[in-house]
């Protein structure tokens, strides 16, 4: 219960007030808690190696203190594909369907499914769109360049691969990366809500238009959808809207803005684990 409910440590906001001037880059070796007074990080997402992931945060171990978040694995260093969906039978058997799957003509041109990774008793929840290119090879989601700039939001966070889920609404790479059609992402969507059930996040966070909009079946633009919590009665988990990470590469001037919508996540994480878990 170390989370500061209204709001961050010093050295967290710090570090905010640093990522947001050099437009969310940090180092791999820069973290929230760790050394502040960083010397200047080349500017740019590709200066991140974040696939080297960084040791185990103590702040991260702090999150892991709730019942619900298995300890990140021993060892220190960079486990760089946690192993996914490990450790729960129907999680394993739902990904074998998907991998079988040929329900919608995604299936024809996919090298594989991108089920999903993380840790299946996850109290976040992350959902994209669909696979892209470096996806459909490696079989995990967003491990491109929006992955990367996903993976500083989530150490933002104080979170990680290995303590949050992430799923995409379509298993398959839509050809050419287009959005996926609304028979595809209708075809597909049934396997993503089994997965939220099995897995029974407290707190969804979805990825730009196509999550938000076939999550919570609406046709509104993300600028609308964001800033609040929305209780889509099919999820029984909220849902907070911000925007893809894809997007914020184009259009960094919008990651300030992304980054208050994962605040408002965080904080609104921390008020349901004050409610639900008796202390
Ligand atoms: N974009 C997404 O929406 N999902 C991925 O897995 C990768 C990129
Ligand atoms: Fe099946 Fe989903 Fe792939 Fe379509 S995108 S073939 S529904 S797994």
């Amino acid at each position: 219960m170390s989370w500061p409910p209204g709001g961050f440590s010093a050295a967290q906001r710090d570090l905010l007030d640093l990522m947001d001037a050099r437009a969310w880059t940090f180092r791999a070796t820069d973290r929230p808690g760790a050394e502040v007074n960083a010397p200047s990080a080349p500017v740019g997402e590709s200066a991140t190696q974040s696939r080297q992931a960084p040791p185990p945060a103590p702040a991260a171990q702090s999150a892991a203190q709730d019942r619900r978040i298995a300890p990140a694995p021993a060892g220190g260093s960079a486990a760089p594909s946690p192993p996914p969906a490990a450790g729960r039978p129907e999680l394993e058997a739902l990904k074998s369907a998907v991998a079988a799957c040929t329900a919608c003509p995604l299936h024809a041109g996919r090298r594989q499914t991108v089920f999903g990774v993380g840790n299946p008793n996850a109290e976040w929840m992350f959902v994209g769109e669909g696979p892209g290119e470096e996806e459909d090879r490696r079989g995990e989601p967003f491990v491109g360049r929006a992955g990367k700039l996903l993976d500083n939001m989530l150490r933002a966070m104080e979170l990680d691969r290995t303590t949050v889920y992430i799923a995409n609404i379509v298993k398959c790479r839509p050809p050419g990366n287009r959005n996926p059609s609304l028979e595809e992402a209708g075809a597909c969507i049934p396997y993503l809500r089994r997965q939220i059930e099995l897995i029974g996040p407290r707190l969804i966070v979805a990825l730009g238009a196509v999550a938000a909009q076939r999550l919570l079946e609406t046709e509104q633009p993300v600028g609308a959808l964001r800033g609040q919590l929305h209780h889509a009665e099919a999820l029984r988990c909220p849902v907070l809207v911000t925007y893809h990470p894809a997007y914020l590469l184009r259009s960094p001037g919008q990651k300030r803005k992304a980054w208050d919508d994962l605040q408002l996540a965080m904080r609104e994480m921390e008020a349901m684990r004050q409610q639900r878990s008796p202390a």
